[in-house]
């Protein structure tokens, strides 16, 4: 484009054309090259324990970049999670790192409810800014209160609403994932906490209760 004012010519047309072309890349929200989304279904989900417990929570990675995923969420300082990187607190909520560019208010998490049996997981609600979880919460308000450095991981510290649930609550429910072997045993501290939590979601007023 050396010639853009060749009015003889039409030579204008090139530079429209490429403005034209620039626009139509910004409104798409993608100037640059988005990576295709990693395919998500019912079958990625599985046993809690079986991911890689960090802290109080677990995580993993479906493209294989498990390292790369621990690396962020062991370090003192934070950092960007991989795509791929999977999650969990709960046996039913998942965050899942889609590729650059995915969704920018999101961070390109893609946020997840799922239904869990002993046969295996079923999604329930997925998406993104706009995912509410069965308690009427939605994920990415919560989440989004993060600071920048922890990448939506609230864990307790980073910034976010706490929520009403004891250590011995999300633990019990890691532990009666009924998608892991010998779920069904439950401990008597475990059994403890479960009705603890079940009470909590009965009562009138706090973050757990269905609006
Ligand atoms: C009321 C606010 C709130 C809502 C709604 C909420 N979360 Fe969270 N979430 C938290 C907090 C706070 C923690 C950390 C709790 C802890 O470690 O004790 C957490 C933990 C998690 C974790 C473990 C990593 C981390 O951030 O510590 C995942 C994964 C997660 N939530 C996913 C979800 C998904 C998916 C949804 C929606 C389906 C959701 N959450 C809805 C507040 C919320």
């Amino acid at each position: 484009m050396n010639r853009p004012f060749d009015f003889r010519r039409g030579g204008y047309r090139l530079p429209l054309r490429a403005a034209l072309l620039l626009l139509a890349g910004l409104t798409a929200g993608a100037p640059l090259a988005t990576a295709a989304p990693i395919p998500v279904d019912d079958h990625s989900f599985g046993c809690i324990s079986k991911l890689t417990p960090v802290r109080g929570f677990f995580v993993g990675n479906l493209l294989g970049n498990l390292d790369g995923t621990l690396k962020v969420a062991r370090s003192p300082t934070g950092g960007v999670y991989p795509p791929g990187s999977v999650v969990q607190l709960v046996p039913t909520e998942v965050m899942v790192k889609q590729p650059q560019g995915f969704n920018a208010a999101t961070k390109d998490w893609e946020f997840f409810e799922l239904d869990v049996a002993k046969d295996g997981s079923k999604i329930r609600k997925r998406g993104f800014a706009e995912v509410v979880n069965r308690f009427g919460g939605n994920c990415f308000a919560c989440h989004i209160k993060a600071k920048p450095q922890w990448d939506f991981v609230c864990e307790t510290g980073h910034g976010c609403d706490t929520i009403p649930l004891t250590e011995a609550m999300l633990t019990a429910l890691q532990h009666t994932d009924p998608r892991c072997p010998g779920a069904d045993k439950v401990s008597a501290a475990d059994a403890a906490a479960l009705k603890a939590l079940a009470d909590l979601q009965k009562a009138p007023a706090g973050g757990a209760k269905k609006n």
